[in-house]
């Protein structure tokens, strides 16, 4: 899929747990692990009670980097402002359903830029939200945590949640990536894995670590093992 590898499982980590005053070394230590994906956290202060960084910042990294660039948006007017992050033209933009008034016509605009479009789903929130898209998205982000902040703990309903997006995806006959964003580390890793998820982030557990690359390592570690047993 648009160049990315889906052999395996993929490892998204989140910048939102680097240094942001030595973003640039933090970036140059995914390269030097592989990292599949670098997840890049919006937040506006509104849909959720943080804020991080926008367009200008993403450009930035999407400069200095080769790793596709995978842009998680947690901002009240999706609809309004979603052309300045389709101008930066990462590989994937992902949207929240609970703010975009039109949901469907945002994961057009997106598609119909070439980026990769998904869509994101609260712990709080229902599948059902997203039922009436999920032939049109390359992606689905079921959030394991309250989005907002990182460090928080792995709300383990987001197992059994994976398992019914599957059979939803399976009986419309669609094979979106499947990412969970929140709490995971090699411990929750596994559970995630076996029910299907085909994308982990990790904030906290890689870049949040004083070792990134150990902690990316061990990471990867727990998902490959888990995956040849699934
Ligand atoms: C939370 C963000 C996550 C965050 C995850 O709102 O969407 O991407 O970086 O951090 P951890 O892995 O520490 O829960
Ligand atoms: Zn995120």
């Amino acid at each position: 899929m648009k160049g990315i590898d889906s052999s395996h499982v993929l490892i998204a980590p989140s910048l939102l747990s680097s240094d942001f005053t030595r973003l640039g070394e933090a970036i140059v230590l995914m390269e030097e692990v592989g990292a599949d994906l670098l997840h890049c956290d919006v937040m506006d202060g509104h849909f959720v009670p943080n804020l991080t960084f926008g367009p200008p910042i993403i450009k930035a990294i999407k400069e200095n980097t080769e790793i596709p660039l995978d842009v998680h948006l947690m901002i009240t007017n999706t609809d309004e402002t979603l052309e300045w992050y389709i101008d930066v033209d990462p590989r994937i933009i992902s949207v929240h359903a609970e703010s975009c008034i039109h949901l469907h016509r945002v994961i057009q605009a997106i598609k119909d830029a070439g980026i990769l479009a998904g869509v994101v789903v609260n712990p709080g929130s229902s599948l059902h939200i997203i039922e009436d898209v999920i032939e049109d998205v390359d992606l689905v982000m079921l959030m394991s945590v309250n989005p907002g902040f990182g460090g928080q703990s792995f709300i383990g309903r987001a197992v059994d949640k994976c398992i019914h997006l599957k059979e939803i995806c399976e009986e419309r006959g669609v094979d979106p990536i499947i990412m969970i964003d929140g709490g995971i580390n090699p411990r929750t890793a596994p559970a995630m894995v076996r029910a299907g998820a085909t994308c982990l982030v990790a904030g906290n557990a890689v870049l949040g670590e004083a070792d990134p690359i150990a902690a990316y390592r061990a990471l990867r570690k727990a998902v490959d093992s888990a995956q040849e047993k699934a």
